[in-house]
Parts: structure tokens; C-alpha cells; sequence
């Protein structure tokens, strides 16, 4: 253990959600840092035994969140509290105080923490594939693996506040406060990663438009009939929940001089629900789903690439997939879905 690994705390926001559940598993295996978590939720108990702090409260809330950045002296902030792409579009200005004003609210803090301490605040935000908007099928079809500076045009209220956040966290980090005469070093180490669907085997998705997947395979293996909102043929590319851990805890340990952008796409594989259903039919035999299209939804999903293009990623921070559809399913998510069930 470093002395300096000794020192760092981190501040994890949405900690009782799906990525917090992850992250603070994947963070806690480096027992040398110290876990300070929040929530509007209560936090699960799997998740608040390996914190060292949880709280209940609003990241909107300045008085709460900055007590909490000062009292423990934080030094890296995982900012996952968001209302989701589909939760966003019933209360869209509430997904907007909280994506944005959330966001806003600690970066501000951190800053002025950081300037106080004269040691800069590292910030990652799980960013989406939300943020792009292709322009009908066919440019999906056409464009393909899509790169970090095409197509961001997001067409909902969860990819808009995304996108900003982004270019809020790289003002942060790279202009601050730009004509200031005092302007010193950078006080934000601003990282973020454009994620793709998210499957993960312990936890159900809520929210999310991307749930259209994990639904599919938490039905199969707790052995309910499916039911898919959008048609078998919507694409776009995923990641398991533990190769979503590893890539948020490496770019949030990468050097940063190696960093050539705040941003970067990271995704597994792409697959259709038709073909992610017919590989759920191989492991679980006697499953069923049954497609009821949401139109509404499924317009979502049409505005989201059919696949993204790592190659930043892999060059600067050594970004790898780890497993394709199949051995998504043969190393992680058959295993470890069908452990939960047999507990549940
Ligand atoms: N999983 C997110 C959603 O569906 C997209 O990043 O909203």
C-alpha cells in the first residue's frame, strides 16, 4: 500500500443503484481507500457494509454535499446519481435540476475544495451512449462503430444533460475561471466514460431504455415469461457489469498525462435484442419472449449507434473488451444470474 493510496476517499454518488452496487464492490477490493457513499435511496445492505460512511441525501443539496467533500477530505468523486434515459423523459426539467444541477453542484464544490487544499479533486462521470443521435435508421445502419466527436445530437433530456456534463467537466479541468489573473493549477481531474447498455446479473435496471436486455435475461433465468419494448431487430452495444467496474476504475486510476480527451467511448460487443434472445434461449431452454413494442421507446433506441468506436480508449489507457455476446453469457452472466436466483 502506497501512502498516497492511503490518502485518497472517495465520494460515490447513486450508490444504491445498479453501477453503485458494482463499483463499491469493485472499489472495495483496494482496502486502502476509504468510501464515503450517498444516496436519496436507503443504500442496500450488500453495498453499506462496505462503505465506511453512507449517507441519504440530495447530491443537489450544497450544505449536505459540501460538508461531506470537506469533513472527509475527498480526494476522488464517482458521480453516478442520474435519473435515466426513460425516467428522464416523464419529468424531464427533475432530470435536468438533478443530471445537470447534481453534476453542477459538486464540480462547484470540488473546485473550491480543491483550491483550498491546493491538490486537485479526480471527478469521473459514467457518461452514455445517450448523447449521440443518429438521424433514422439508415444513418445508424451507415455509420457504424461511431467516435467520440460524431453525431452528438442527443434527442432526449437524460443524453442532453449528459453531453453538457461532459463539456461542464472539461471546462472544469481544462479552463476554469480561464481570465482569472490567479488562476493556478487545474483544481479537477475531470474523466468520463460514454457507457453503453449495462447487464448486470446481481441487480435489475430501472429507468433506463437500454433495460430492454437485462429484462429479457432476468426473466429467463427466474424463470418468468419475457416481455421486449422494442423489436428484435434494435441494436446497440453493451458491456457487462463487471467489465463496467473495471473500465470506470481504470480510467479513474489511468495517468493522466496519457489522457488525450475527458471523454472516451468503451463497449463490449453490439447486439440486437433478437440475437441477445436467441443466446438466452441456448442456457435457458424452456424461456419465452414475447415482443411488445413501445414505439416511443423504441424511437430511443433508433437514436442510439449501433455501436461505438473504442480505439481512444485502447490507445491511451489500454481500454480492452473482455468478452463477446456468448462469453458474456458463458462466464458472467449464466454463473452468476443463476447464484442470485438460487439465493433469492
Ligand atoms: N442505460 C442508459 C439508459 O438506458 C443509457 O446509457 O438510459
Amino acid at each position: 500500500m502506497t501512502s498516497e493510496a492511503k490518502r485518497r476517499t472517495v465520494l460515490l454518488t447513486g450508490a444504491a443503484g445498479e453501477i453503485g452496487h458494482g463499483l463499491v464492490h469493485g472499489l472495495r477490493t483496494h482496502d486502502d481507500i476509504r468510501i464515503i457513499a450517498t444516496d436519496l435511496k436507503e443504500i442496500p445492505e450488500g453495498t453499506r457494509s462496505l462503505c465506511d460512511e453512507v449517507h441519504v441525501g440530495d447530491v443537489c443539496d450544497e450544505g449536505l454535499m459540501q460538508q461531506l467533500i470537506a469533513m472527509h477530505e475527498v480526494t476522488d468523486i464517482y458521480h453516478l446519481a442520474a435519473l435515466l434515459s426513460t425516467r428522464a423523459e416523464h419529468v424531464p426539467e427533475i432530470a435536468h435540476e438533478v443530471n445537470v444541477g447534481g453534476t453542477w453542484n459538486l464540480l462547484k464544490l470540488a473546485a473550491a475544495h480543491s483550491a483550498s487544499h491546493g491538490r486537485s479533486v479526480r471527478f469521473v462521470l459514467p457518461s452514455t451512449i445517450a448523447v449521440y443521435g443518429m438521424d433514422g435508421a439508415e444513418h445508424k445502419e451507415r455509420a457504424g462503430a461511431v467516435s467520440e466527436d460524431d453525431c452528438n445530437l442527443p434527442t432526449t433530456m437524460y443524453g442532453a444533460n449528459k453531453l453538457y456534463c461532459e463539456h461542464l467537466g472539461r471546462y472544469y479541468s481544462n479552463h476554469y475561471r480561464r481570465l482569472a489573473d490567479d488562476r493556478g493549477a487545474a483544481l479537477i481531474d475531470f474523466r468520463s466514460l460514454r457507457l453503453p447498455g449495462v447487464i448486470a446479473a446481481e441487480t435489475k435496471p430501472t429507468g433506463g431504455t437500454s433495460d430492454f436486455v437485462p429484462e429479457m435475461i432476468h426473466a429467463a433465468a427466474s424463470g418468468h415469461p419475457g416481455t421486449c419494448f422494442v423489436r428484435s431487430s434494435a441494436r446497440i452495444p453493451w458491456m457487462t457489469m463487471p467489465e463496467c467496474v473495471d473500465a470506470l476504475l481504470a480510467i479513474g486510476r489511468a495517468d493522466r498525462s496519457k489522457l488525450s480527451r475527458s471523454v472516451y467511448n468503451v463497449a463490449a460487443f453490439s447486439a440486437s435484442a433478437g440475437e441477445v434472445a436467441e443466446v438466452i434461449r441456448t442456457h435457458f431452454p424452456s424461456s419465452s419472449v414475447d415482443y411488445a413494442i413501445d414505439e416511443n421507446r423504441q424511437d430511443i433506441v433508433d437514436s442510439w449507434p449501433a455501436d461505438v468506436d473504442c480505439s481512444r480508449a485502447a490507445s491511451d489507457w489500454g481500454y480492452r473488451p473482455r468478452w463477446s455476446l456468448e462469453e458474456a453469457f458463458e462466464h458472467y452472466i449464466v454463473p452468476s444470474i443463476q447464484t442470485h436466483y438460487a439465493k433469492a
